[in-house]
């Protein structure tokens, strides 16, 4: 099948001496390809730490999203997957993360989930989320297309440092992806947002540093106003601290001149 190449160029891969380079491409995966996706998810999956910090993907879910316009860039190494970047178009439905910041009607038309992002290990440090991130936000210019969301749970580091370097901010923390319900069995996560139409660089005031590990105290600022709009280095024991602040009122007053 004939492929178009989004990018192609070379990137490093980790090996025991240092590292190697080697040569990339970046391609939009079909449906065909949703196999060796899966195939990968589960590989990383097996390696992580902790399996709270990802939430794998249904396949079925996968081909229907894929039915609905859902696009995958794929990078490519000697022919394998070796990550990618998984963004679908909700619509009205239940999957739709703006019903998590109380987004309603025509808002949700224009939500973009960004569902997940997987790197090999072999060949992280070479800005693979973020440079996907880019061809995902190429495909969305001049669309109807303008809330970005995507959840990342409290203990995923580095896709929450490159999210909030991409311009998303932290909109909630709640439990999602339950069996039952999201706030009864679900996994913690934080809901990260960027407005496409509204890229200004925000100020904010009343800054407070928190802990990742202080849910609660993070609810509370969230529920009085509060934002999270940075974040510090990872410290010895695998914490970090996370800035929150509110919004300068110019800002809010953008933000609702838009909203209006
Ligand atoms: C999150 C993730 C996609 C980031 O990968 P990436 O784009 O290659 O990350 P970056 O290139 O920004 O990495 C920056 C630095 O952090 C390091 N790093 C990235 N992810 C890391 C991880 N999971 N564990 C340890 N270090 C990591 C890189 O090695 C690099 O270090 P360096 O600057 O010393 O070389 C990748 O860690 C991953 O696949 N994690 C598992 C799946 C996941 O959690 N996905 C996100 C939720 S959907």
């Amino acid at each position: 099948m004939n492929r178009i190449m989004e990018e192609e160029g070379y990137i490093k891969r980790r090996t025991a001496e240092g590292h190697e380079f080697e040569p990339f491409s970046i391609m939009k995966l079909d449906m065909d390809d949703v196999d060796e996706m899966k195939a990968l998810e589960s590989e990383i999956m097996a390696g992580l730490a902790s399996p709270d910090a990802f939430s794998p993907d249904e396949k079925e879910d996968i081909l229907e999203d894929m039915k609905n316009g859902a696009m995958i860039f794929g990078v490519f190494v000697k022919g394998r997957l070796r990550a990618y970047r998984y963004i679908s178009f909700p619509k009205r439905t239940e999957a739709n993360y703006g019903r998590d910041i109380e987004l309603k009607g025509e808002e949700l038309d224009r939500v973009v989930n960004f569902t997940s992002t997987i790197v090999h290990p072999e060949y992280r440090g070479n800005r693979l989320q973020r440079k996907t991130m880019k061809h995902a936000l190429e495909q969305l210019r001049g669309t109807e297309y303008r809330y970005l969301i995507s959840t990342v749970s409290p203990i995923n580091y580095y896709s929450l440092k490159n999210m909030i370097r991409s311009g998303f901010v932290i909109k909630k923390i709640k439990r999602k992806y339950g069996k039952i319900a999201d706030e009864i069995d679900g996994k913690m996560r934080y809901i990260l947002f960027r407005d496409i139409n509204d890229d200004m660089v925000k100020r904010y005031s009343k800054t407070i540093v928190v802990n990742n590990t202080e849910i609660d105290l993070q609810k509370n600022l969230i529920k009085n106003g509060y934002i999270g709009y940075d974040v510090d280095e990872l410290d010895e024991f695998g914490d970090y601290k996370i800035l929150f602040g509110v919004p300068k009122p110019t800002d809010i007053k953008s933000m609702e001149a838009k909203d209006a």
